[in-house]
């Protein structure tokens, strides 16, 4: 296979695993997570959001998170949704943003009640923001592959998008399939023509696992020469806004393919599956990620 040597991975758990769980994560606990996310290796990790609390009521406390983490060696990025949202995460001291927009209108009236080109009018100045304030700034399109609502934008749709994006300066842009709906050819197809037409793009792809397909679209994404992803420990996530939507594809089951394919990733394994401990029992929940149930089977075999 074609695979690259080294894969870089953004962990999201801290935001997009946390946004939609029922149960509220303590603060403390957060933060212990994101130095644990750290000391495992993560050199990005998208700590909070600055959204409306109403919008996301887990995440509250973005500002105390991204106070109590600011020590740590690594990129602590923050999700904005708009122009207060960048003022708030740059008074809290962030190292990063990403900014977040839909492909398609529905999505993005729901989960940020404006048009698509509304919020192309507002994020593309906080880009050239964050250059000047020496942040890191990527943006994430949400329902890239399929949306709940308007179905597949098409392909047509995502490049006149990531047009308009790269003519208003954004470089790193990632790809979401929010509702996990991607298939492998569809990502291959997509992601070489979109490297084909914007061959300076920083592209990265963030993969859910609603329908069980999340690493073949990694595997998928690597064969057509990407080498970013998200994942989430423990296999959390979710958008509130999109309904039926299910977790991210799992940091341990991303790091673990890729290790043994020979990619490295500098992520240590066990100290990612040490982490999802950690949540499982403060959420009191059993995890989806299929390397941390394989461990929980044979520690339960170990002490029976
Ligand atoms: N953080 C906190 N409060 C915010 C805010 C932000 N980023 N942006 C706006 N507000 C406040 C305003 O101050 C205003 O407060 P007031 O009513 O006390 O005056 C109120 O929200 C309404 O402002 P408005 O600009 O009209 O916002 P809105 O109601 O159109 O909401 C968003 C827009 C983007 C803030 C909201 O839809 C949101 O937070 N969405 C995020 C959803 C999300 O995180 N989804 C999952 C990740 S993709
Ligand atoms: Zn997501």
């Amino acid at each position: 296979m074609n695979l690259p040597k080294i894969v870089r991975i953004t962990e999201v758990g801290p935001r997009d695993g946390l946004q939609n769980e029922s149960q509220n994560l303590a603060t403390a606990d957060k933060i212990a997570l994101i130095r644990q996310l750290a000391a495992a290796g993560c050199k990005e990790i998208e700590i909070t959001s600055f959204v409306h609390p109403k919008a996301i009521p887990n995440l509250a406390d973005a500002a105390e998170v991204a106070a109590a983490t600011a020590d740590l060696p690594v990129t602590r990025f923050a999700l904005i949704p708009n122009a207060m949202g960048y003022q708030r995460a740059h008074e809290a001291c962030v190292d990063g943003i990403t900014l977040v927009l839909s492909a398609t209108d529905t999505h993005n009236r729901k989960n940020l009640n404006r048009s698509c080109q509304e919020s192309i009018n507002e994020l593309a100045p906080l880009a050239a923001r964050a250059k000047e304030d020496g942040l890191a700034a990527r943006i994430s399109i949400s329902m890239v592959f399929g949306c709940p609502f308007e179905g597949n934008p098409g392909l047509d749709r995502i490049l006149r998008l990531i047009d308009t994006m790269a003519y208003k300066g954004f470089g790193r842009i990632g790809l979401c399939d929010t509702i996990g709906i991607a298939n492998p050819q569809q990502v291959f197809d997509w992601t070489s023509r979109i490297q084909r037409e914007f061959s300076g793009l920083d592209l990265e792809l963030h993969f859910h696992n609603t329908y069980g397909r999340g690493l073949a679209n990694v595997m998928a994404g690597l064969e057509a020469g990407i080498t970013r992803f998200d994942s989430c420990v423990g296999g959390l996530g979710g958008c509130p806004f999109a309904p039926g939507a299910t977790g991210n594809v799992a940091t341990e089951d991303l790091v673990s393919l890729l290790e043994e394919s020979g990619v490295k990733t500098d992520l240590d394994v066990n100290s990612i599956l040490a982490a999802s401990d950690f949540l499982a029992g403060k959420l009191d929940k059993r995890l989806n990620s299929n390397i941390w149930q394989v461990h929980q089977a044979q520690r339960a075999l170990a002490t029976a």
